[in-house]
């Protein structure tokens, strides 16, 4: 089971242990589709599932063009990264200049856009989480007062969230659209209901253990076993 947290050591160790010849749980297809949001949100929207719009764009120009299609405020997010790291809230054209400005000026992958619609939701999120087959826990991260961003790494509280019918379709259909095996799943309510966002591939679940006293370590190594036997 892979679990580093580091992106690149993270693929390539998955790429290495697969060339050798062994399974790695999750692969290293699944693992490259869901560490790039693009290459996720591309997915999702293949699978037809509810996802928030986003747009693509590789100068600050066409960038600028996307930002005024999507209307102010607008999410510009890295490719790669986590925990709310480098994403940005852009209120208007000059913080959306001032930002992208900046983005020039830093490694070549920080010039990929990836740009998305603000989803007016309540200040919180859901992260579910999916072994195998099943959606065994979920948790609403609600947003800290001092950040637009709910994750648990910028102060979101954890809290149980009830796993309804439309959250365990949701959270499977995107599992599946990235190929995973134990992944978890952001999502946002809407008022049309939910659109989930990305899909994480290697989850961490230290606050969500003990918000919904599921035991997802023991979950995940039955699961392991169990794959073991087939
Ligand atoms: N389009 C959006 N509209 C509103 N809030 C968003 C949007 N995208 C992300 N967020 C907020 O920012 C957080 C981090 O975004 P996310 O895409 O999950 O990246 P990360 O990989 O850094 O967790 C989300 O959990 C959510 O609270
Ligand atoms: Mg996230």
């Amino acid at each position: 089971m892979q679990r580093s947290v580091s992106h690149y050591r993270n693929i390539h160790s998955t790429a290495a242990l697969e060339s050798l010849g062994h399974r790695v749980v999750n692969n290293f297809q699944a693992a490259s589709i869901s560490s790039n949001k693009l290459f996720c949100s591309m997915a999702l929207a293949r699978a037809r599932l509810p996802t928030p719009k986003t747009l693509l764009a590789f100068t600050e120009d066409s960038a600028l063009s996307s930002l005024k299609s999507l209307g102010y405020p607008a999410v510009l997010k890295p490719v790669v990264g986590s925990w709310g790291r480098l994403s940005a809230l852009l209120k208007d054209i000059d913080a959306a200049r001032a930002v992208l400005e900046d983005r020039e000026y830093m490694y070549p992958m920080y010039q990929v856009y990836y740009l998305q619609e603000f989803v007016k939701r309540p200040p919180r999120d859901i992260r579910s989480f999916v072994i195998g087959e099943q959606t065994v826990a979920a948790i609403y991260r609600n947003a800290s007062s001092d950040d637009w961003r709910t994750n648990t790494a910028r102060g979101g509280k954890a809290e149980k969230c009830p796993i309804t019918s439309q959250l365990d379709e949701l959270s499977l259909k995107a599992t599946k659209a990235v190929g995973g095996e134990i992944v978890g799943v952001d999502l946002m309510e809407t008022p049309d209901g939910l659109v989930v966002h990305e899909v994480n591939n290697t989850t961490e679940f230290k606050n969500t253990v003990p918000a919904t006293g599921v035991d997802i370590p023991s979950i995940i190594v039955d699961y392991l076993v169990s794959i073991q036997k087939r």
